[in-house]
């Protein structure tokens, strides 16, 4: 089995990817909704947080564990790597791959606080970007906008992208837009719709989900299982349960409350 974690519904975005992906394998999601958002928490708070969850993933079973936050990956996967025996896959902004495919055009990384902040993103920069401009757009309250489905609210849709259109500037024809929070990725549609063709908007999930595949081949992680998703959570069970239906179209997820120590 497969554990997964956000801070809430982000990670459920790598989820669906893994569904196409692994169709076959168990899945254990866990949504620290107790506690969303993580993007201005602590670094130090992530970690200890993280290691908690983990110990939850672990102890019921899961032998790899998916980081499906940007946030939490920033600021904890060497943490976690080095505390559990388990193999962890992180997800960071595709800064890289934008980079590489397409140097000569701008880039701008929609994130939370804590990964603008944190080292692994800026060596990220440091590393791959080189020449190619970067500039870091941070909107606390957009993972917000995700947790509570208001995009599905055309006034608010219109206003996500009213926000992200006036931080790209006037010149934004032929930037391309990094989704560095899992929980943009919701938002992917709506903002490729309102940017329009001039901006090219990108998300690590496929990729991620692809390093999955590969980490559970090397380990040797059982991925034929029963098909199995299930979700734990430290809120509350039918607001995710709600949460889950509407974002991955499933019906009456099997949702179960978690306290963590
Ligand atoms: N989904 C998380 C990420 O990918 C962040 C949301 C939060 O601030 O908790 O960074």
């Amino acid at each position: 089995m497969i554990g997964i974690f956000d801070s809430g519904v982000g990670g459920l975005s790598l989820l669906r990817e893994l569904d196409h992906s692994l169709p076959e394998a168990d899945f254990l999601y866990l949504s620290d909704s107790a506690c969303f958002p993580y993007g201005t928490r602590p670094p130090e708070w992530i970690k200890d947080r993280a290691a908690a969850i983990t110990r939850v993933l672990t102890g019921r079973g899961c032998s790899l564990v998916v980081a499906a936050c940007n946030t939490a990956t920033v600021a904890a996967i060497e943490h976690l790597r080095k505390k559990f025996p388990v193999p962890f896959v992180g997800i960071v902004p595709p800064v890289k791959p934008a980079a590489a495919t397409s140097p000569e055009k701008p880039l701008a990384v929609l994130m939370t606080e804590n990964t603008a902040e944190g080292s692994k993103y800026t060596d990220l920069v440091k590393t791959y970007a080189g020449d190619s401009v970067v500039a870091e757009v941070r909107l606390p309250l957009l993972a917000e906008v995700v947790e509570e489905l208001g995009f599905t609210d055309p006034v608010q849709a219109e206003r996500v992208v009213a926000e992200v259109r006036s931080r790209l500037g006037k010149s934004r024809s032929g930037w391309r837009l990094v989704l560095g929070c899992t929980h943009y990725v919701f938002l992917r549609p709506l903002l490729e719709r309102g940017l329009g063709p001039e901006v090219e908007v990108l998300d690590p999930c496929s990729a991620v989900a692809a390093q999955v595949v590969r980490v559970c081949e090397s380990r040797g992680i059982t991925v034929i299982e029963g098909g199995a998703r299930r979700y734990l959570t430290t809120g509350d069970p039918e607001r995710f349960a709600w949460q889950v239906s509407e974002l991955l179209g499933v019906q009456r997820p099997q949702v179960e409350k978690v306290e963590l120590a």
